[in-house]
C-alpha cells in the first residue's frame, strides 16, 4: 500500500516513515525543506534498509503536487507539511496562512480528483485554547489564541465540511500533545533551526553546551511546583499512532478524531530533573516571567485512541529525555547539512 507523507522529511514524519517501512508500506514523501533536509530522508533508509520515494516540491504549488498525484497510485495521505513555530506566526500570520491554508486545500482538492480519499491529518493539542479542566478529551470546546494554531483549527473544520459533503472520505484527526525524543538509534530526531523555541530542544541544547541556560517561562502558574505542566510524548510512540490510524482508515470510519498523549503531564522542573538523570549533569536555569500566550496546564485523555485504535504511548518520560540526548550528543550540529 503506497501512503504519501506530505512534509515527510521533517521531525515527525521522519519517525513515521521508520514505522510505515517496517510494517511492510510504500512511502511516497514530499517536503520543500523549509524545515527539513534530505538526510533525514537517507538516515531512515538506512535504518530500515528500505527506499522513500521522495519529491522535493512544495504542496502551495499545485502543479507540482499534481505530478505526484499522476505519477503514483496512492492509497492515502498522512499530511504533516505545515509550518508550526507559534510565535514566528504572531509576527508573519499570512506566511502562515498562506503555506497552512493553500497547501492543505490543494491536497485536498487533488485527492478529490484523483478518488484518493483517505487522509491522517496532524492536528495540535492546540485547538482545545486554554482547556478549563484537565485531562481533556475529544469533545472539549475548541478555540485558537494564535494563528498557527488558527490554521489547525480552520483545517479541522475545512475536513469536517468536505465529510459532511461527501461520506465516502475517511479521515483521522491526530491531536497530538507535546512531541519530545528521538528514535532510540539516535540517528534521527528534532533539528530545529536556530534557537529552539520549545523546551526539551532548548534543554537539550544547554545540556549540550551549546547554549548556556534554561530559561523557565514562570513559576508562578497554579500547577504543583508553579511552572507549565504539559503532556509530553515520545516521538515513536506518536509515529505508531499514525500506523494504528492508518490501519484504521481501511475499516472505512468516516471522519474520526483522536488526542495522542499520554495522559500524564510533567511540569519544567520535572522535565528539567528527567533529563539531568539523562545526561548525568546538573543543568543550569533561571526563572524568568512567564511566556505570552503560555497556558497553565494541559494533558490528554487518550482513552478514545486506546478504545478505537488500540494505541497507548509505552515509552515514560525518563526514556524520551534519555533518546532526546542520544541524538543530540550523535548529532551536535543536527543533520549538519541544510
Ligand atoms: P517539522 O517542521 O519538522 O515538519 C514539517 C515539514 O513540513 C518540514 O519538513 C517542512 O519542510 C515541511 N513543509 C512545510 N511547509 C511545506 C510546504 N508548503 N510544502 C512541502 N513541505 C512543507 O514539524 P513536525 O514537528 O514534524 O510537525 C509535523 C506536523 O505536526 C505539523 O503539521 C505540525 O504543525 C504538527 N504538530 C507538531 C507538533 C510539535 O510539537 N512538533 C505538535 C502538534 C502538531
Ligand atoms: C512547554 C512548557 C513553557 C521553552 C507548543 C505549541 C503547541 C504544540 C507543541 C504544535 C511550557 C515552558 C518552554 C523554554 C520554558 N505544537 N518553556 N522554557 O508551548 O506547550 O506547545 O508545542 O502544535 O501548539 O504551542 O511547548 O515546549 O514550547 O513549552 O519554560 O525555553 O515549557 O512555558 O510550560 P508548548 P513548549
Amino acid at each position: 500500500m503506497k501512503i504519501l507523507v506530505t512534509g515527510g522529511a521533517g521531525y515527525i514524519a521522519s519517525h513515521t516513515n521508520l514505522e510505515l517501512l517496517n510494517a511492510g508500506y510504500e512511502v511516497i514523501a514530499v517536503d520543500n525543506f523549509s524545515n527539513s533536509c534530505m538526510e533525514s530522508i537517507r538516515r531512515v533508509e538506512t535504518l530500515t534498509g528500505k527506499k522513500i520515494k521522495f519529491y522535493e516540491a512544495d504542496i502551495v504549488d499545485r502543479d507540482a503536487l499534481r505530478t505526484i498525484f499522476e505519477k503514483e497510485k496512492i492509497d492515502s495521505v498522512i499530511h504533516f507539511a505545515g509550518l508550526k513555530a507559534v510565535g514566528e506566526s504572531c509576527s508573519i500570520p499570512l506566511k502562515y496562512f498562506h503555506n497552512n491554508l493553500t497547501g492543505t486545500i490543494n491536497l485536498l482538492e487533488l485527492m478529490q480528483e484523483f478518488d484518493v480519499k483517505n487522509l491522517v491529518f496532524s492536528s495540535s493539542a492546540t485547538v482545545y485554547g486554554e482547556p478549563k479542566t484537565v485531562p481533556v478529551t475529544e469533545d472539549f470546546p475548541l478555540s485558537a489564541t494564535n494563528p498557527y494554531g488558527r490554521t489547525k483549527l480552520i483545517i479541522e473544520e475545512m475536513l469536517r465540511d468536505l465529510y459532511a459533503s461527501d461520506s465516502t472520505w475517511n479521515i483521522a484527526i491526530l491531536r497530538y500533545f507535546n512531541p519530545i525524543g528521538a528514535h532510540e538509534s539516535g540517528e534521527i530526531g528534532e533539528d530545529p533551526n536556530g534557537i529552539p523555541n520549545n523546551l526539551v530542544p532548548y534543554v537539550a541544547k544547554v545540556a549540550a553546551g551549546v547554549l548556556e541556560q534554561i530559561q523557565v517561562f514562570g513559576d508562578d502558574y497554579d500547577t504543583p511546583d508553579g511552572t507549565g505542566v504539559r503532556d509530553y510524548i515520545h516521538v515513536v510512540d506518536l509515529a505508531l499512532g499514525h500506523i494504528k490510524a492508518i490501519e484504521k482508515l481501511q475499516q472505512n470510519p468516516g471522519l474520526v478524531t483522536y488526542n495522542l498523549g499520554t495522559g500524564v503531564g510533567y511540569s519544567v522542573f520535572e522535565v528539567i530533573k528527567n533529563y539531568e538523570k539523562a545526561c548525568n549533569k546538573e543543568l543550569p536555569y533561571r526563572v524568568t516571567p512567564r511566556r505570552p500566550g503560555d497556558i497553565a496546564i494541559t494533558y490528554a485523555d487518550s482513552t478514545k485512541a486506546y478504545e478505537e485504535l488500540g494505541w497507548k504511548a509505552e515509552r515514560g518520560i525518563e526514556k524520551m529525555c534519555e533518546d532526546s540526548y542520544r541524538w543530540q550528543s550523535k548529532n551536535p550540529k543536527g543533520y549538519q547539512i541544510k
